[in-house]
């Protein structure tokens, strides 16, 4: 009789351990997936060049649009990006626009912004109903054309560009304005005591062919750089990452791209816009000179060598009086960044609500890889 029972209670046990071990399993899962998410979040806005991860915003979603509402459809979003409707309105006085990813909107928005990045080599991923007429495609990209895929078919799809370039029609990109108001500078002189390292480097993507690589390797045999990013396997948080910046006199902005029709990316305007002197290697000077006050970086351009370089900063380590000069700008001018992607896409359907001309993009392929060296 009581055999049957012990039996019972044997497989209630296995249950049981199956059922709780289970439940260990899910526990360890949760937390590593956690751990892992957070490190994700933590590290990314500054892993690739143009595009920080896309930030999580919450808020009221305005359910339809207003009658009289421009709408975007953002055609391609990215995971992990929630959306608010209302945003352009509430962040960037933008009014009138309805932001929305749900594709049954098709027929009805007038504008369409499709991310490069986000589009299949056989653009199976593109719109495939008729276009309504009253309806402009906007292409946007924010990597330079040495990192973005060169696809067939794109040719006459779009109506307007997003883009850092200044010919694009929709411009978007970090700049140096004037001062709006008489403000005090939050960043110098309060950060100069606080420098204690010479010149730093945050780098994840290496490579030994980079010009960027091969410069780092000749500098550093004459003077010391404080190094960081993947690469050197110190990872730096968003917290450190601005820690770091500020307390270094210099920072190298080295691009992994030379010459490319206006490209310049938060290299060197995080630098400018925490308190650290850019060393700017890329583009050549002249193209720096265009966007950033001439007092404000210094570029490798005007030095024979990486030896020589490192002579000029370390004799501006010595000269104070000589080193807050890189500094002058800050009186007058100040950086805007710019708030990838909402003020993009905010911006695009501010565009699209105000000019209603007829409008066709010809040409993308000539116009984005073939400005490659020119000015
Ligand atoms: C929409 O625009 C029309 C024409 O300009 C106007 O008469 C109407 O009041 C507007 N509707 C709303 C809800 O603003
Ligand atoms: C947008 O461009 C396409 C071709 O790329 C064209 O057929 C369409 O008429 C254009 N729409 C508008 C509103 O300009």
């Amino acid at each position: 009789m009581d055999k049957p029972l012990l039996k019972k209670k044997s497989q209630e046990n296995k249950y049981c351990r199956i059922k709780f071990s289970l439940l260990r399993i899910s526990v360890v899962v949760n937390i590593v997936l956690c751990v892992f998410i957070s490190y994700e979040w933590s590290v990314c806005p500054y892993k690739n060049s143009q595009e920080p991860n896309f930030p999580t915003i919450s808020g009221t979603v305005t359910k339809k649009p207003h009658e009289n509402d421009t709408i975007l459809l953002i055609w391609l979003l990215p995971s992990g990006y929630v959306f608010d409707s209302n945003s352009c309105s509430s962040r960037f006085n933008i009014d009138g626009c309805y932001l929305t990813n749900n594709k049954e909107l098709y027929s009805k928005a007038h504008g369409v912004l499709i991310n490069h990045r986000d589009i299949k080599d056989d653009l199976s991923n593109l719109p495939t109903k008729p276009r309504p007429f009253f309806q402009k495609w906007i292409w946007m990209n924010f990597e330079s054309p040495q990192n973005t895929r060169r696809l067939k078919g794109l040719e006459n799809l779009f109506n307007v560009t997003l883009n850092y370039r200044r010919d694009a029609d929709i411009v978007m990109r970090e700049q140096i304005t004037l001062k709006t108001e008489d403000t005090e500078d939050k960043i110098f002189p309060q950060v100069l005591d606080k420098k204690d390292k010479l010149v730093c480097w945050i780098v994840s993507n290496w490579n030994e062919n980079f010009e960027r690589v091969k410069y780092y390797n000749e500098l550093k045999k004459h003077i010391t750089i404080s190094s960081y990013g993947e690469h050197f396997r110190k990872i730096l948080n968003q917290k450190e990452y601005k820690e770091i910046m500020t307390s270094c006199k210099f920072y190298l902005s080295f691009e992994n791209t030379a010459i490319h029709y206006d490209y310049m990316t938060e290299k060197i305007f995080n630098p400018l816009n925490l308190g650290s002197v850019p060393v700017a290697l890329g583009a050549p000077k002249y193209i720096y000179d265009q966007f950033v006050p001439k007092d404000a970086f210094i570029h490798v351009d005007d030095f024979s060598s990486p030896q020589k370089l490192a002579e000029h900063l370390m004799s501006l380590d010595k000269n104070v009086e000589e080193y807050k000069k890189y500094f002058q700008w800050r009186k007058n001018f100040q950086v805007k960044l710019v708030n990838y992607p909402t003020e993009h896409m905010c911006r695009a359907c501010q565009y699209i609500r105000a000019k209603k001309d007829y409008q066709v993009f010809v040409n993308l392929n000539k116009w984005y890889w073939g400005a490659i060296g020119s000015n």
